[in-house]
């Protein structure tokens, strides 16, 4: 069944190469069931013409704010009420500043401004200028006032150079959309509790123990849980990240502090996450004044003492015991390692990821996964971190709540 029926989208055209890869993505809306009509920017009419767009949208094409027969025809404010979503593929590093900015000198950043629509971007550029400061500022303004940014993919560049800024594949495209605006409710009624990031251990007021976790992962997770319909509890450690949508989130620094959120959470869930990076170990005693250096001999050691695993503690529960699934972040023989975890931590799912891999890891966005249960191991190819919660949450829900496909 087309996941887009009588979905209305306004797909935006900016100034870049991969804008000839957006004609097929005309097609790939209509395959889903939605009308499409689209706006060019004056240099998307530089790499496409308009006709393009129009034999294959059905639709006039709109390009000008100031055309006084277009505005006879359908005018700005008209379109930007028609339309249930505003997608701009490819996003140039010019519109989402503008964008970021609440510009209205185009006609497409003034339907950006006049719409209620969401805002979907898949940007697109050369690598050095998606890594700048003012771009990367500029897509977290626009992803703290709700936009939705689907890539960019990394890769070879039409430019010669590699590295951030492909836009994503048509498909990918409509996928991430779909999963934006209209989401399967996998988990709908499902209530489900997420750890996410590090912990960290104080030794006096001003020193911790900690490890590199930035929570992106577990982030992620929760959106994509949310999306698909779950109430979604997420037991944050000190991470810089924004609460997803529709998120009910809990702040928590040390283990111990986490363990109890997760327990608390636990007794009401029906699907528990263990994504945190938990620090293992605590000071015996932590110091009420700032340890000095001359306070200590070169052969003093940190005394230790173990924090309790979270996941085992909720997957041992004899009642209240929610599906469990963790995390296992391996350097080597990652499925072999993970397996262990599975069987010694009583685990209903374990997602297995090599952090010493380029590819994945503890602060990059993408990431490359081996999702292992009693039946068997299936790997998910690196992709992006968001990308990847998305199919976890589909596979975790079709495991976890069988008779609810
Ligand atoms: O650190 P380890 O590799 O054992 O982590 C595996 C899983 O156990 C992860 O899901 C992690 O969140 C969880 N864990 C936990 N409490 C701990 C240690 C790990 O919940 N103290």
């Amino acid at each position: 069944m087309p996941s887009l029926a009588d979905k209305r989208i306004l797909l935006g055209v900016t100034g870049g190469i991969a804008a000839y890869k957006s004609a097929d993505l005309v097609r790939r809306l209509q395959d889903r069931g939605a009308t499409v009509r689209v706006v060019m920017t004056a240099g998307a009419r530089e790499f496409v013409k308009p006709l393009t767009f129009q034999a294959l949208s059905g639709n006039p094409v709109h390009t000008d704010l100031l055309d006084p027969a277009a505005e006879a025809a359908m005018g700005h404010i008209e379109l930007a009420k028609w339309a249930d979503v505003i997608l701009i593929a490819p996003a140039s590093a010019s519109v989402m500043a503008r964008l970021a900015a609440g510009m209205a000198d185009d006609l497409l950043s003034t339907l950006c401004l006049a719409s209620e629509a969401p805002l979907v971007l898949a940007p697109a550029m050369n690598q050095a200028m998606w890594r700048h400061p003012a771009t990367q500022a500029n897509a977290q303004t626009l992803q703290s006032r709700g936009a939705t940014l689907l890539g960019p993919d990394a890769g070879s560049q039409a430019c010669g150079d590699v590295g951030p800024g492909r836009m994503l594949e048509p498909l990918d495209i409509v996928d991430g959309l779909i999963n934006t605006i209209a989401p399967e409710q996998v988990l709908k009624g499902k209530k489900v509790a997420i750890t996410a990031g590090p912990t960290r251990e104080a030794l006096d007021p001003v020193r911790y123990l900690s490890n590199h976790s930035s929570g992106k992962m577990g982030f992620a997770i929760a959106a994509a849980a949310a999306r698909a319909g779950a109430e979604v509890t997420l037991i944050a450690g000190p991470v810089r990240l924004e609460t997803p949508a529709g998120v009910n989130r809990v702040d928590v620094v040390s283990t111990e502090d986490m363990h109890k959120a997760a327990e608390d959470a636990a007794d009401d869930s029906d699907l528990f996450i263990a994504a945190a990076a938990v620090v293992d170990f605590r000071p015996a005693v932590v110091a009420n004044q700032k340890i000095k250096k001359e306070d200590g001999s070169d052969s003093d050691v940190l005394q230790l003492v173990k924090n309790p695993d979270i996941v085992a503690a909720i997957a041992g529960r004899t009642s209240k015991r929610p599906f469990v699934v963790g995390f296992a972040a391996e350097t080597e023989k990652v499925a072999e390692h993970a397996r262990g975890k599975l069987a010694r931590k009583n685990l209903d799912m374990i997602i297995a990821n090599d952090v010493s891999n380029p590819e994945g890891g503890f602060n990059s966005d993408r990431n490359q996964v081996i999702l292992i249960d009693d039946n068997g191991e299936q790997l998910l190819p690196a992709a992006l971190k968001t990308e990847l919660a998305t199919q976890l949450i589909g596979l975790i829900a079709a495991r976890a709540f069988p008779s609810a496909e």
